[in-house]
């Protein structure tokens, strides 16, 4: 029982303060901004490319300089920073990934001009292998398993690659044990102590990465799962020891991965490290609003800014989104 006297109908009223959207806007406890979003974008080769991918409507792949053009409206809506990643066709491909080394990748090319056009926008990395490996894996495939160490060592190539090319935010997506602190070590050893680290710390293997899948060309391609490396959806204590683990290995923010079927991940690592939390609202959790909509079983604008609000209320300091763009320029009227 409340144990407060007036805690107690009639007197108390909680519809009261509800009746007007000014008393609704002084009472929200949480708010959005433009300001939160990181705005996840897919890029392919060539130029003037802005391809259509079939399970993310409304999300185009994009050469780099279509992605300058991106990154211009994002600061001109007020998001601060971009989360890209690569379409690799079948072609470009190998079994080791070596095309993630390239200096010359198309990251690494999307990332120096969106920089020289747009020097004050954030740019997030990727760090993994899944876009450049035959076998759609984040590490090396040996004799049917992912080795861990090996892949680091790339992981830490892959990521000074990616930084000295303009990248602001390294995000080692993979999952592999002790990547972080290798990660910090070989930026440090470069003279690259003030590129961020944001690590996918508690990373589901779930099956909402679907659309994306489709997205960066690794569809047809994976063998098996990554259940060997990402987290077991029935697991909420032992996000926790990642994302300790992470804390203490050099990360500057965190990230739940996916979004709203992890809530309560978020807000028990919010309560736990009081660090900075990000949350992945990942390909297929935007692809299921986007299909609702179509179908006219809900309104898609209004579940977008739900769902977005949702992950600000469970403790997210930000969300990385295919959204961003559409979210802004609802927030921004
Ligand atoms: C892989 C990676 C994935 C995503 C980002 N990086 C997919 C996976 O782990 O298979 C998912 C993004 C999304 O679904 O929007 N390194």
């Amino acid at each position: 029982m409340n144990k407060h006297p007036l805690a107690r109908y009639p007197a108390l009223r909680l519809r009261r303060p509800r009746q007007s959207g000014w008393s609704r806007r002084l009472f929200a406890e949480n708010q959005l901004s433009p300001g939160d979003f990181i705005w996840a974008i897919v890029l392919k080769d060539g130029k003037g490319v802005h391809e259509p991918i079939e399970a993310m409507p409304g999300v185009f792949r994009l050469s780099p300089d279509e992605a300058v053009k991106a990154a211009k409206e994002a600061r001109s809506l007020g998001v601060p920073a971009l989360a890209l990643f690569p379409y690799t066709d079948k072609q470009g491909r190998t079994p080791g990934g070596e095309e993630a080394l390239n200096p010359d990748n198309l990251m690494c090319r999307a990332a120096r001009a969106i920089k020289e056009a747009v020097p004050d926008i954030g740019l997030m990395a990727d760090v993994a292998l899944d876009p450049y490996t035959d076998h759609g894996h984040d590490g090396l495939l040996r004799e049917g398993e992912i080795v861990n160490d090996e892949t680091v060592e790339i992981l830490v190539q892959q990521s000074i690659i990616q930084a000295r090319a303009g990248f602001d935010i390294i995000a080692p997506s993979d999952m592999m044990d002790g990547r972080v602190g290798a990660i910090r070590g070989g930026l440090d050893s470069e003279g690259l102590q003030n590129i961020q680290i944001m690590a996918y710390a508690a990373k589901y293997a779930s099956a909402f990465y679907g659309p994306y899948r489709e997205a960066i060309g690794s569809a047809g391609v994976l063998q098996g799962d990554k259940r060997s490396y990402q987290m077991d959806p029935a697991n909420s204590d032992e996000a926790l020891r990642e994302v300790a683990l992470d804390l203490a290995e050099g990360a500057d923010s965190v990230m739940v991965k996916p979004g709203m079927p992890y809530l309560d991940i978020v807000r028990r690592v919010k309560d736990e490290f009081g660090a900075p939390t990000f949350v992945f609202q990942v390909s297929g959790e935007y692809a299921m609003i986007k299909a609702a909509d179509a179908s006219g079983w809900l309104d898609g604008d209004r579940a977008m800014m739900e769902a977005l609000i949702a992950f600000k209320r469970a403790g997210a300091n930000g969300v990385i989104t295919y959204f961003a763009a559409t979210a802004a320029k609802i927030l921004n009227g």
